[in-house]
């Protein structure tokens, strides 16, 4: 059984968003305390208290956006508790995740002086469900303001002179549960008012997203659709969002039934890349709705929580979701991207959840030490698709598919992008057993300087950890050959590959 595809080289295409690229950091278990943060005085290396390693890590990924400070946390988080002098900044309790708490040293400025050292743009998410929206507007202020006004005298006497002018800015999060319990249509209509009082200051223009639905709560999307791209004047500025978020999260098994992260079992396995698949239909249908009432798509879908969900590991914290990552969350990590690839005409952002110690983390931290999980390799390995052009695929019907419950699926994922003269292919086999021959049909420009790499592993849950922390890695990958401008090699199971290349077109 052999797979084959054809893909232009020459041809037009979307741009691939590089913030589709985007993390996500909450105050959760230990993605902020012990993941990026450690404190001034820790003897982990640090610059004012954020962990240079874990920096170091992610800018090796060009990370575009970071957001924070959640999720359900984002919905209970009072900001001016998080300013000014570590030693008065109340505490709260975090009652979502753990009941532990937060002495609120991690706040406004230690996220902003993150996302610099990171270079990542800070996407920061307001309280809707517990705050007001003056709260949420004069946070606006604090970060963006430039002339005089109450606010920019405390961001001055908390020793920032000038303002940060963040772009992108989430109205609350899941407030169809964690983040209020509120029906659509009063979600809508409070998100109007937050919309109005979060202000543009001098010419730079806010990119504000609505906090959306809940995996397939279709009717939640198109109240939205309805009642947030209201353009009276049809002017973009009119518009109360520019974008609406999609949280999915990916189960070996069911929210329910979570499966274990390290188990190496073929069925938990292709119930995973069954469910990792369904991303795709979300963003189809959902797409369909935003469609209806936004044809020329200037309003983007922001996936801003993705990533697989397992059961915590034994003897840590439930409310901590500390999870171990393998092979099988990495080709899931890299299934979704080719989704968003393939969807790159609405979808715009998409946050992976989340970057340190929680979920599907990229890093895992333990005290000093740090491991790059595969998933981060993943990342490394497809960066080069970051505001790539997005090359159409032709998929041969007849290519193999894998089943589970009756339901069948593809057993490979490709994509491909153009950048500046560089091409990078990306060949994901999700099939746990099979390896399969490929041929990839070149057109439209010579291949030239074509160079490969693996990430795979000899186990199902190959995986790195504190112990053995290069496991699994990417390898040069050398075995393939160029005939008549089609690439052929075998893709072995459970494997990633890419091939980074330039040709005579460009
Ligand atoms: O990422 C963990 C949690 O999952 C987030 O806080 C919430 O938004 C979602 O339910």
């Amino acid at each position: 059984m052999k797979h084959t595809a054809i893909i232009n080289l020459d041809a037009p295409g979307p741009t691939i968003n590089k913030h589709i690229y985007g993390h996500f950091a909450e105050h959760l278990g230990r993605c902020i305390y012990g993941g990026f943060y450690v404190g001034e005085d820790s003897p982990i290396p640090n610059k004012d208290g954020i962990r240079l390693d874990v920096v170091e890590a992610f800018k090796r990924l060009n990370i575009p956006n970071l957001r924070w400070p959640g999720g359900c946390f984002a919905d209970e988080y009072h900001w001016m508790d998080g300013i000014g002098p570590k030693n008065k900044r109340p505490t709260m309790i975090n009652t979502h995740w753990g009941g532990v708490t937060e002495n609120n040293h991690f706040g406004t400025h230690e996220f902003m002086e993150l996302c610099e050292l990171l270079g990542a743009e800070p996407y920061i998410t307001g309280n809707v469900g517990s705050g007001t929206v003056h709260e949420m507007s004069q946070w606006v202020e604090y970060l963006n303001f430039d002339g005089q006004s109450p606010m920019t005298e405390l961001r001055k006497q908390n020793g920032r002179d000038k303002p940060w002018n963040v772009r992108f800015w989430g109205i609350g999060n899941e407030n169809w549960g964690c983040g209020g319990g509120m029906t659509p249509e009063y979600y809508a209509d409070k998100a109007r008012n937050y919309s109005v009082y979060c202000r543009n200051y001098g010419n730079k223009r806010l990119y504000k997203i609505a906090g959306g639905p809940n995996v397939d709560d279709y009717r939640w999307m198109e109240t939205l659709m309805k009642k947030l791209v209201y353009c009276p004047s049809g002017l973009p500025e009119d518009r109360f969002v520019n974008g609406i978020s999609l949280h999915y999260y990916t189960f070996a098994g069911s929210w329910e039934q979570k499966g274990k992260a390290l188990e190496a079992d073929s069925d938990k396995w292709l119930i995973l890349m069954k469910n990792a698949w369904r991303m795709d239909e979300l963003i189809t249908r959902h797409s369909a709705i935003m469609d209806q009432y936004d044809p020329r798509r200037k309003i983007g879908l922001v996936v801003d929580e993705w990533g697989t969900w397992h059961q915590v590991e034994e003897g840590t914290n439930p409310g901590f979701l500390y999870q171990q990552n393998t092979i099988r969350d990495a080709l899931s990590a890299s299934l979704h991207l080719d989704i968003f690839h393939h969807h790159a005409n609405r979808v715009v952002m998409a946050n992976l959840a989340q970057a340190v110690n929680v979920l599907q983390a990229p890093i895992l931290t333990e005290g000093e030490k740090m491991v790059l999980t595969p998933t981060y390799h993943v990342l490394e390995m497809k960066k080069d698709h970051m505001d790539g052009t997005a090359l159409p695929i032709i998929l041969n019907p007849e290519n193999p598919v894998l089943e589970y419950n009756n339901t069948t699926f593809p057993a490979l994922s490709i994509s491909a992008s153009r950048k500046n003269g560089r091409f990078l292919l990306s060949l994901t086999n999700i099939d746990p057993e099979k390896s399969y021959p490929i041929s990839v049909d070149l057109r439209g420009g010579e291949v030239q300087k074509m160079t490969g790499r693996i990430l795979t592993s000899t186990k199902l849950n190959g995986h790195n950890s504190f112990e053995n922390p290069h496991e699994v890695e990417p390898q040069n990958f050398t075995d393939f050959s160029i005939k008549g401008g089609t690439l052929h090699c075998t893709i072995p199971a459970h494997s990633f590959i890419t091939f980074s290349f330039t040709s005579t077109v460009n």
